[in-house]
């Protein structure tokens, strides 16, 4: 009794503060053009539903956000986070047959662009006799096969990319994508790999203009990111299939702080991974198990063992949900 009393509060607590965090937060740009987008692609969803071929949706998230420090914003905090992790996931869950959301932060790692170098314009191509440009001889196959992969991956509509540089912009988008998913319920799926801010500077307490130098050095208070996964979880998708990530740079604490996300979050899996050998291992934390994934040699990816072992435990699931609901319709 006294400890529900205490998760009541504590859920309020949250709620009061998500509230706040959304209120406060400048409005997206671009908000109607994006929910246009988002139910442009559930309605390719609901084609393939009537069609008897229900395909799978998942959101993958990408990449760090940004904390601006000023409104006008010239400083900001960041974070490592490539997004490679969310680059090649996405090329695994689209060669598998799912529909992706790819929401990645600006700039950061893009599927089938992963073996390109990073400056592909200038790296790749080069001014040709005829004053036309052609692509330098070592990266003609490269650059052959991510201009197809990627238009084919558009062009058959099961891709939508979505970006975003800041927080905010994050968990705004994040919340719309929430809402539509909802819709496909347990065929839907988020894939949330994006390392996002723990700490923020909330909008109404943020300086207009540059912070100006001086001599006694800059204090500031940063406040806490309320997290979203709670409210995913339980309202805003409750029924997708979700699995979060968790990184540590100590591994003696990693699996303790996964298996206590996965308890107090609710996910159906935690992929714990630690900074330095993210590339070549995982452990996938679920209710049942702790897996150990490796990439399999050389010059392949971690990810494709991963979306591999995901995908059939998404398949478990949405097989139990359909069957639970069956069951439970009869009563
Ligand atoms: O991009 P790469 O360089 O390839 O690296 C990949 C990665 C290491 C970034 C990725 O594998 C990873 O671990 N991403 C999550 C890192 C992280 O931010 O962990 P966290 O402990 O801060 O957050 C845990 C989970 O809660 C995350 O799934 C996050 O999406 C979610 N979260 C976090 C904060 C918040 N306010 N709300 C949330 O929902």
């Amino acid at each position: 009794m006294a400890e529900d009393k205490h998760i009541e509060i504590t859920e309020k607590c949250l709620d009061e503060s998500i509230d706040a965090f959304f209120k406060s937060a400048p409005p997206l740009q671009d908000l109607d053009n994006i929910t246009k987008k988002l139910e442009n692609f559930v309605a390719q969803h609901s084609v393939h539903s009537e069609s008897q071929n229900t395909k799978k949706v998942v959101c993958v998230t990408s990449g760090g956000t940004t904390v601006p420090l000023e409104r006008r914003c010239v400083r900001y905090i960041d974070n490592f986070s490539s997004g490679h992790r969310g680059a090649s996931s996405t090329e695994y869950f689209l060669k598998a047959g799912y529909m992706v959301i790819f929401l990645h932060r600006r700039g950061t790692a893009q599927p089938f662009c992963r073996f390109l170098p990073e400056n592909p314009i200038l790296e790749c191509f080069e001014p040709s006799d005829d004053s036309g440009i052609q692509v330098c001889s070592p990266y003609a196959e490269a650059v052959k096969s991510a201009i197809q992969e990627h238009k084919s991956a558009v062009n058959s509509g099961y891709f939508l990319q979505l970006d975003f540089t800041t927080l905010f912009e994050y968990l705004q988008i994040l919340q719309v994508i929430t809402l539509a998913i909802n819709r496909l319920g347990a065929y839907g799926m988020f894939y949330l790999a994006a390392a996002v801010s723990d700490f923020y500077v909330p909008w109404d307490s943020m300086t207009e203009h540059k912070i100006q130098s001086g001599p006694g050095g800059l204090a500031m208070q940063l406040a806490p990111v309320p997290k979203m996964l709670t409210l995913l979880r339980k309202r805003w998708a409750p029924v997708a299939f979700c699995v979060s990530f968790k990184l540590e740079t100590d591994i003696d604490i990693l699996l303790k702080k996964a298996e206590s996300a996965r308890r107090k979050y609710g996910v159906h899996a935690v992929v714990a991974n630690e900074l330095s050998t993210r590339k070549e291992k995982v452990i996938v934390v679920t209710d049942q198990s702790q897996t150990v994934i490796e990439k399999k040699g050389v010059g392949m990816d971690v990810e494709e063992p991963l979306i591999d072992f995901l995908i059939k435990e998404h398949a478990a699931y949405t097989f139990h949900q359909s069957h639970f609901v069956a069951k439970t319709s009869e009563l």
